[in-house]
Formats: structure tokens, sequence, C-alpha cells
């Protein structure tokens, strides 16, 4: 078992993987370095790398980021010389992008993205270095050693980069001042020229405008969103098209790559055909590139991600004095440890004095995280030590699922705690006219502090990174508490130096330092003499403290009610068993969720002091403070036990149809018990997608038993429970009763049963929404949706109908009070007859459950109304041929993905909800719900032996080619989302956004259930609402930052709670204004 892996091992396995050299010791330099380069994806991710994920994203037509960002990182290293020790990789490019040797607008781009996240820990150089990492990783190349430690320059460096008119004698000069030999120039030039190419826009004497591809580039060799050897093999095979080795070029003497490859007769392009050869020499060139400095800098040892790291570790004193918060979160490298395997993490700590303290302090689980090449889980403590015996380090003991326990002592040296320095986030804030207030504690005998803030000065265009400067101001005292004396001092920012400003308060060798001012409250709530108050408490949950709540993000946001009797129970029982947390804020607000935002930091307990509003006698935060239980009733979803059923396990879908095909409903209230009361004439019943019911007399050929955790979507009608995933049921077998056995009942109600019995193709809705307050309408089929003669497309909308208005519905009604179905498109409807099942009310105004047919078309192939296509097939899919894509005009534009294991089943999963997807060169893999360009017409169709590449997860399947997709149609997903007609608003388009540069900053929500109507009431009449990358929701009555308008295409999410609705992309808006009367 992995967790059996002694600590030696670790570091062995560790260093197997990120070089010989021992861990880093926390806190080091390079911290905030080592997240940014780390944390790419999930809980405190840093996103660094979503400009180059997948490799061929870029900024417009024919540009590739991570190809500008490597070319970036050449340009700046360029400039340097290893005799002389001037320049290097500096950011000496931040002053030279107007240069002559710096063509195109790669170097302004890449430093744009680069720019948030530079700060006084982080130089431009290293984001540089950085970048070269992310970027070549992405593509697929290898992970390049990062050392950190770059110093910026001040102003622009002398010329030097290599043009291609300069001839292979100056190359051999320019490279020889890099410090490269001739083999390694040619090394490094084919390295770095096997990602994107020349652009006729940059280069027209090499690339023609009339030569160039349709989006402007001729790539350097066919594959340029790959990092691969094709640079060399297409070379030496004399298939290459690099436009420096072929082509104008040759003529007027600018091939470069030619002359350079061309330099020892070949021989080193010669070994470069070897893929792993061409791997490791690359990571070499590179490593040497990004290292190339100014003399006088010291680069640290080569990053590598901690093994367990502590992040935002913070003491506070609470009200009354006598007793501190600890908080903070404890990250956990999970590559090789096995995350199921670790039952418990625990901080064992010493106090002031340097004893051990015999009750350790226990952590949850807070998130998840990974980067390129490692996964992470946090752990998140809050717990309140005494200020007199206090805390001074911490090691980390980490409980195995078998019992063992490991500890983690930060190379020996144990995580230290400061406790002379606190500083106060509660009573500092960020008030009016952007005025900094910070309160620190400071114990009793230390020396005066003082407040040290960093900020950021923009400068005058073309200069697109901010200067920094620090200001240092004496902290005055104020009064004294227990053992700390509290301090305070003011600092007033100018222009937006807030939102990026950091701080930190000093005294003597001790500081408590990098606060975010943007974080921070906007009123100082003073620090009472009295101690905190206590909070109501339950074996159902504990109470955590009050928190912190910015409103955007929430601090939870799983779910929310508000209610005008709320208690902290009621609260509780909302949140029910599938989130971990719950809190309470402005008396009447209920929140949800698995994990404490980081933006929400904890406040003094006097903070939350609102009575809840169905319970006086209870505390029900404040505004903007949560009052934060932990669940105690928390349980992740499991696989349902059903009475009279055994489990079989999780299912794929048959090959010629459905895996059960007698017959199937499907239901927003869906249940595994409610499929068993439906099924109860069939054998079996399975779960699909969360609401879809199958039942079968047998599973059908084709089905087999898979993963057990591909079955992972939680049912619709209650989200303790699994129900399948796309393409996966989770299968029940009916028991065998004996004759002497008296069989169990069957739950279902007795209209339902005999209505089930007179049409073995009725659809029904689950037995459970049989109450009553609501009617069921069943639907029969005058052919079998289950059978292949049909695949109804229409979808329904849950309405409130009056019964009366039934008769214009497109279905005839069996009963007089069957109520009304109304198809929310267009498709053909006079096949389905809705017939009741149970009505147990004839009011006039009642919820309707209704079945939705989209979701149970049927499966075989035959059903297909567009697909001519014949070679692949895949159950659930038509076959729609070999299609053409291009790098820069997806044809396939809402989703994309890369992976080793690329299969049809997994391209298909990945691009479930989506109408299509495609497999491309192998590993690729698109979504989408239209085939975008003019692919639509078979004249885009490419023959299907141009689709010859496997795929990378399956060898016996093709997977597309370069540029060529197999194209999928989904059989369930037959409708395709669209932007809603929205009350007062018009739609305006999709338009550009960015992470900290956001467009509408004036309120923000969201929602794993967003919709676009929800954005729109969310925004609560502002002039602008949009929704992004599918659950978020902003609003604003003017533009914060530039925007522009871009292709539809770029915003085609789904809204996470209507797959029927575009909300947004990744950094795309789907954007509303309002109409002004
Ligand atoms: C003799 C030396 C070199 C010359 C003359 C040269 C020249 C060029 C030219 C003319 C382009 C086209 C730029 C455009 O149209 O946007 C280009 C692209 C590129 N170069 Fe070089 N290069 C040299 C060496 C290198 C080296 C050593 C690297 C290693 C990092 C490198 C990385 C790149 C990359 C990644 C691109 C693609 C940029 C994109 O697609 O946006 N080059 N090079």
């Amino acid at each position: 078992m992995i967790w059996r892996i002694s600590t030696r091992t670790w570091i062995l396995l560790a260093c197997q993987q990120y070089g010989a050299s021992a861990q880093t010791t926390w806190p080091a330099s390079t911290d905030e370095f080592e997240d940014i380069m780390f944390l790419t994806q999930g809980y405190r991710a840093r996103h660094f790398a979503d400009a180059v994920t997948p490799c061929s994203s870029g900024h417009g037509p024919g540009r590739i980021t991570a190809a500008e960002w490597l070319r970036t990182a050449f340009h700046d290293m360029a400039t340097g010389s290893v005799f002389t020790g001037i320049g290097g990789l500096d950011a000496s490019l931040v002053y030279e992008t107007q240069s002559g040797e710096n063509i195109g607008t790669a170097f302004v781009s890449s430093l744009t993205t680069y720019a948030p996240f530079f700060s006084s820990r982080t130089s431009m150089a290293d984001l540089i270095a950085l970048g070269v990492y992310a970027g070549v990783r992405a593509c697929g190349g290898p992970a390049v050693p990062v050392r950190g430690g770059r110093v910026d320059a001040t102003a622009s460096g002398p010329q030097g980069v290599p043009l291609p008119q300069n001839g292979i004698g100056t190359f051999k000069n320019q490279f020889t001042r890099f410090g490269y030999n001739n083999t390694e120039m040619i090394q490094f030039v084919a390295c770095g020229h096997t990602i994107g190419g020349v652009h006729s826009v940059n280069f027209p004497d090499v690339v023609p405008a009339n030569q160039a591809g349709p989006d402007g580039l001729n790539s350097t060799d066919t594959t340029p969103t790959i990092f691969d050897n094709k640079i060399a093999t297409e070379y030496i095979q004399g298939t290459t098209k690099d436009p420096l080795v072929i082509g104008p070029s040759v003529q007027a003497k600018i091939n470069s790559d030619f002359q350079v490859f061309n330099s020892d007769g070949n021989v080193t392009m010669k070994a470069l055909q070897s893929a792993d050869t061409f791997a490791s020499v690359c990571k070499n060139m590179f490593q040497k590139m990004i290292e190339i400095v100014p003399s006088g800098v010291t680069l640290t040892p080569v990053i590598k991600p901690y093994e367990v790291k502590p992040y935002d570790l913070q003491l506070t004193l609470l009200d009354g004095g006598s007793q501190l918060q600890f908080t903070g979160d404890i990250r956990i490298r999970t590559t090789q440890r096995l995350v199921s395997s670790i039952a418990q993490v625990q901080l064992v700590y010493k106090d002031r004095t340097g004893a051990t303290v015999s009750t350790p302090i226990s952590t949850t689980h807070s998130g998840d995280a990974n980067g390129f090449d490692d996964t992470f889980t946090f752990f998140e403590f809050s717990t309140k030590i005494s200020t007199d015996t206090s805390i001074s380090s911490f090691d980390v003991v980490i409980t195995s699922a078998g019992g063992g326990t490991e500890t983690l002592n930060n190379n020996g040296a144990s995580f230290r705690i400061d406790d002379t320095v606190v500083f106060q986030a509660p009573q500092s804030c960020l008030g009016a006219s952007s005025n900094l207030t910070v309160i620190a504690a400071i114990r009793n005998g230390t020396t005066s502090p003082s407040l040290r803030v960093v900020v950021q000065n923009p400068r005058a265009s073309p200069i697109i990174v901010p200067s920094l400067s620090t200001a240092s101001v004496a902290m005055a005292s104020q009064t004294a508490i227990g053992a700390y004396q509290l301090y305070s001092a003011s600092y007033a920012f100018t222009g937006s130096q807030a939102s990026s400003a950091l701080f930190g308060v000093f005294a003597g060798s001790s500081s408590d330092n990098y606060k975010n001012a943007s974080t921070l409250p906007s009123a100082c709530k003073p620090l009472s003499s009295s101690p905190p108050t206590s909070t109501p408490s339950s074996t159902a949950f504990t109470f955590q403290g009050c928190y912190y709540d910015a409103g955007v993000p929430r601090a939870l946001s799983g779910a929310g009610s508000v209610s005008d009797t709320m208690t902290v129970e009621q609260c509780a029982s909302f949140c029910g068993t599938t989130y971990r947390y719950f809190g309470l804020e402005y008396g009447r607000e209920c929140y949800c969720g698995n994990a404490l935002d980081a933006s929400s930091t904890t406040m003094g307990l006097s903070d939350c002091n609102m009575p809840c509003a169905g319970n006086s006698k209870e505390t029900c935060g404040a505004a903007s403070r949560l009052s934060y239980y932990k669940s105690n009733k928390y349980s992740p979803p499991g696989v349902a036990q059903v009475s009279g059923y055994g489990y079989l396990g999780c299912y794929s879908e048959g090959t010629a149809g459905r895996a059960l095909s007698d017959t199937n409903t499907a239901s927003d209230s869906m249940t595994a018990e409610n499929c068993a009361a439906f099924c109860s004439g069939s054998t079996y019943f399975g779960l699909e997608y969360g609401r879809e019911c199958y039942c079968g007399s047998t599973i059908n050929a084709g089905s087999a038993n898979q993963t057990a955790t591909d079955c992972n979507m939680v049912c619709a009608g209650n989200s303790s429970e699994y129900c399948g995933a796309g393409n996966r049921l989770n299968v029940y077998r009916k028991n065998i009763v004996t004759s002497s056995t008296t069989p169990t009942p069957t739950p279902t109600p007795s209209a339902l049963s005999s209505s089930v019995a007179s049409s073995s193709s009725a659809l029904i809705s689950s037995s459970q929404s049989v109450n009553s307050a609501s009617t069921v309408i069943v639907f029969s089929t005058s052919t079998t949706v289950a059978t292949s003669t049909v695949a109804p497309s229409s979808s329904f909308s849950t309405i409130h109908s009056s019964i009366s208005s039934s008769s214009s519905s497109a279905f005839s009604t069996a009963s007089s009070d069957s109520v009304a179905v109304i198809p929310t498109d267009s498709s053909p409807t006079s096949t389905l007859t809705p017939t009741l099942a149970h009505s147990s009310t004839t009011s006039s105004d009642i919820p309707t459950t209704l079945v939705s047919s989209s979701s149970i078309t049927a499966a075989s192939s035959s059903t297909t109304s567009s697909s001519t296509a014949t070679g692949p097939s895949l159950p659930g899919y038509t076959y729609q041929g070999c299609i053409t894509d291009t790098v820069t005009s997806r044809t396939l534009p809402a989703k994309s993905t890369q992976n080793n294991a690329n299969t049809w089943t997994s391209c298909a999963s990945f691009c479930d909800g989506y109408m299509y997807f495609g497999v491309e060169y192998g590993s690729e893999c698109y979504c989408g719900d239209r085939l975008a360009n003019a692919t639509s017409s078979p004249s885009s169709f490419a023959p299907e032996s141009e689709c010859n590449m496997a795929c990378s997860g399956d060898s016996t399947a093709q997977c597309g080619a370069a540029n060529r997709l197999n194209v999928f149609k989904s059989l369930t997903v037959t409708q395709a989302p669209a932007n809603p007609v929205v009350v007062g608003y018009n739609y305006t388009g999709c338009h550009t956004d960015a992470v900290g540069a956001r467009i509408l900053l004036q309120n923000y929500s969201f929602d794993s259930n967003m919709t676009v109507e929800k954005c729109g009431a969310f925004c609560n009449g502002a002039k602008y609402f949009g929704t992004e990358y599918g659950g978020e929701c902003y609003c604003g009555d003017e533009f914060a930052n530039p925007t522009t308008l871009v292709d539809e295409t770029e915003c085609s999410f789904m809204c996470s709670g209507n797959k029927l609705e575009y909300c947004g992309g990744a950094n795309r808006v789907s954007l509303w204004e309002k109409i002004e009367n």
C-alpha cells in the first residue's frame, strides 16, 4: 500500500521527479512563486497556466500564447552576455517592446498576462522564466527546472537578438555570447521552433501574405501546438514546411533555421529525431536560457513543490485578550501519497516556552488542487489558544487509514509561529477614500512596531509593468489588553493602489507580513475588553467561529437561503448532509459549502452579533459576518440500498442501443427508490445522468461493468445518492423471491401502476412526486421510445398551469383533469400523448411535474436524422465524418482538452451535455453545439482516410489527425443551448473579460445551478449583467475595465443550471444590457 512508503522513500520519489536536492525549508523567498507554479487548478489555484491551456490557446488568429511565452523569454535573454555579465533574463524586455528587434505583439501580450502576478515577492524576470515552464509543459513538452531569485532590470539593455537576416557567422557569435556552443545553438533553435511559427504580418519577407495560411501563420513544423520532435524529423526527411528553411526566405537569404540546422552537416538535427533525446535536450537548453542572469544575481535552488506547506497562518487576539485564535490551511502533496489513505492531519504544537502541548490541533479537508504534474490536498484548522501559553511552532502529523503516523517537521526546523507581532484583521479596515487602518497586537516588552506598505505605481505607456514603492509608517500605541499592547497606523492609497497593495507589521526581528489590503472589511471593529459569548451547540454541528464574508465571492458558495424564521437549526437542516459547513449571516441568511473561500478570514466573536430572525436567543452573524458551523452530519453521496434489489455496479450503455431497453423515464426528483418503483415490472433498473431511469428484462449486449467511480452524478431528487453519469448507469437487479416468501409490496400508487400496466411504453415521473400537492403527467408515445424508430427531441419546462389551458397544448389528454405540457422548442411533438397517471387534485393552479423526453431518446443509430456518414460507431452517438479543423478557428470551439489516454468514450464523457464531440491528433478532444465555420457543408468534410491517427488511449481506434477531427453527434443532446429572452434586457453578445480586470465589478455571485434568468434577478436592475464560465454572474452599471465584442462561439459554456442556455466561457461574458425606457 502506498501509505507504507517510509519518509525516506517519499524523499527518494520526490527526488526522482524534481532532481536530487533536499526539500525546501519553509518559509522560503520562493513561496509565492511555488504557488503560482504548482497551483494551476482547484482550491487556492493561481491560474497562471490558464492562458496556455490548452496549448492552442491564443490572443487571435494564428497566435499561440505558449509559443509567444517561449519566444518572449528568448528575446529577453538574448540581449545578455555571459562574458560581460550584463543582461540576460532580467525583464529588460519591459523597456524594449518598441525595439525593431522585437517584432510583433507577442511581447506586449505576454508581459500583460504576467503583470497581475508581479509583486514584491515575484519579479517579472522570474515570471518570464516561469512562462517557459508553463508554456512548454502545456504543449506536452518536458518540465523545465526553474530557479527563482531573478532581479528585474530598471532600463533597457543593449541590442543583440538574433534576426533571420544575420547569417550563420553572426548567429555563431551571438550564441557564443549566450554561452551556447555550435551544437547547443542548433539544439536550442530547434527546440524553440517546435511550437508556433512565422506570422506573415510580422515577417512578410519570410511569409508573404499571399503564401500565408488562412490565419497568417506558417508553422515551423506540422504540429505547432505540440511540443514534439517533428521540427527535426520533418527537416531530416525533407518534408519540412518551416518557412525559415524553405520558401521565399531561401532566395532572400533569411532562411535562418536552415543555416543554423545545417551548420554541422545536420549531425545534431539527425540526433534530435529521437523523441526522448529531443525532450531531454530541450529541457537542458531551456533551463540554460532561463539561468542566464546578470552577474551579481544569485538564483535559488530549483523550485520543487513542498511535501507540506502552511497557508495563511494567522494569530488573532480575541475579545478579552485572554485567547488567540489560530487559523490556517495545511497543504499536503498527494502526487504519490494517496489522498484516500489520509485519515487525519493534525498539528502537534509547542507552547511559547517550547514545551509540547498534549492536545493536537485537528484539521478538516478544505479543498484539492493540482499543477501539471502534482496534486495537493488542503486541510484547514481554526482553534483557540490561551495567550499565556500561546504557540511557538508545530509539526504536521498525518495519520493513515491503517493507523500509522508520519510526522512532517519541515526538515527538522518545525513550522515556526511568532506570537510577538499579531496583525488584527477584525480591527483593521480599508475605509472610505481608500484609507487603510492597521491595528496590531504587540506582545508586551517588544519594541514599537511600524507598518510597511508596498504599492504598485502604474507607469506611462508603453511600460506595462508598474513600479513598486515601499512606505514605512510608525505605529501609535493604543490600549493594553492582557499580554498585548494594541498599536495603530493609517495609510492613504491613491488611485487603484489598494487593489494590489501588500502590507505588514514589523517590530524588531519579528513581523506579520504579506497581508492583502483589498480583503479587509470597510469598517474597523474595536477589540472588546470582555470575552466572547457562547453560541448554540448540538451533536449535529459544531461552532467554528465568526468569519468575514466578502459577499463577492461568498465565504460559502454551495447553496443559500433566506428566511424570516431563520435559526441555526433551520440552516443546519437546509444544508443537510451533503455540505461540510454552513453559516448564518445578517440574521436571516443561510449559506452552505464544502470549504470556506480563501477571502474569508476569522473575526472577533463579538463581530457576529445579530440575533437570528427566527430565534432571538441565537446569533446569526451580522453584515458581512458569518456565524460559521461545521456539520457533524456530513456524509458524502453513496450508492443507495434499495429494498428488494441487489446492486450490480456501474455499467456502460449497450453497443447497439440502451443497456436496459424495456421502458424509461426521467425526472428532476429522480432517486434510486423512485426508479425501482417505476421499473417494478422489470428485472433490472438503472439510473443514468442524474435524472434518468431505465428498466430492462435483460442487460443488453455491449453493456459492461465499469469502474465504480465512473458513476459519480448525484440523483436529481436526492443528492446523497448516486444516479450514474453520462453513458454510465448504476444498475440494480430484483432479488429472486421464492414462493415461500411474501413479496415486498411495490410502493407504486394504484393509479400509477394501472397506467404502467396499460402501456408498456409509459413514462412517468417518480412515485415520490406523487403527493397531494403535485400532479404527475404520464406520456405514452405512439412509437415506443426504446425502439429504433423514433427519436423524440422535444424538451419540456415545468409550469404552473391552469388545467383549462391544457386543451391548447400540442398533446391530447386522456383525462379531463390532466395538466398542460409546453414544449420548449419547435420539434415535432405529435407522436407524444400524455396520459394522466395520477391526479389527487383538480386545483386550477398546481405545480406540474414533467418528464423530459430529451434525455430518453432512443439509442439506436437508425434514429438519426442528420448523419449519413459511415465509419466509427459509438453507442449513443452518430458518427458525422472526418471534418477539417484549424488551430485558430476551431470547428468545435466550446471546450477542449488534451489527454494521453484520449478515447472516443473519454472524449464523449468530457463533452457530456454538448451536441457534438470530436477527437483530433490522437490526444485532443473538442466539444461544441454547432459545427463552426463552413464545416457544416459537406465540402469541408475531409476524406475518411485523412483521419488516420490512433487515439492516444486506444491504439485500435482512430482519433483524427493534424487539423482533422472524427466528429460524433449525441443522440441524447438534441437541442443546442441558446441565449434566452430576458424581459427588460437586450443580449449584447459575447465580450472579453479577465481575472483581475473584470468588466463588471459591482456585484458577483457563483452558483452551481446558474441560469441567465437567475443572474438577471441577482443583478437586480443593474445596467449590465453577464454570465461567465457556466456558473458565474457579474453585475454593474458601467464597465470597470475595457472589453471587446468577440465571436459568439467563444461564449459556448452551458449554464450550470440549464444546459439549454449559454453562460459565457473562459474569460468570456455573455452580456445583457438593460433596455432604457
Ligand atoms: C537564429 C536564431 C533565431 C532566429 C533568427 C529566430 C527567428 C524567429 C522568427 C523570425 C520567428 C517568427 C516570429 C513571428 O512571426 O511572430 C520566430 C518565432 C519563434 N521563435 Fe525564433 N528565432 C531564433 C531562435 C529561437 C530560439 C533559440 C528560441 C527558443 C526559445 C526561439 C523561439 C521561437 C518561438 C517559440 C517562436 C514562435 C512564436 C509564435 O508562434 O508566436 N527562437 N523565430
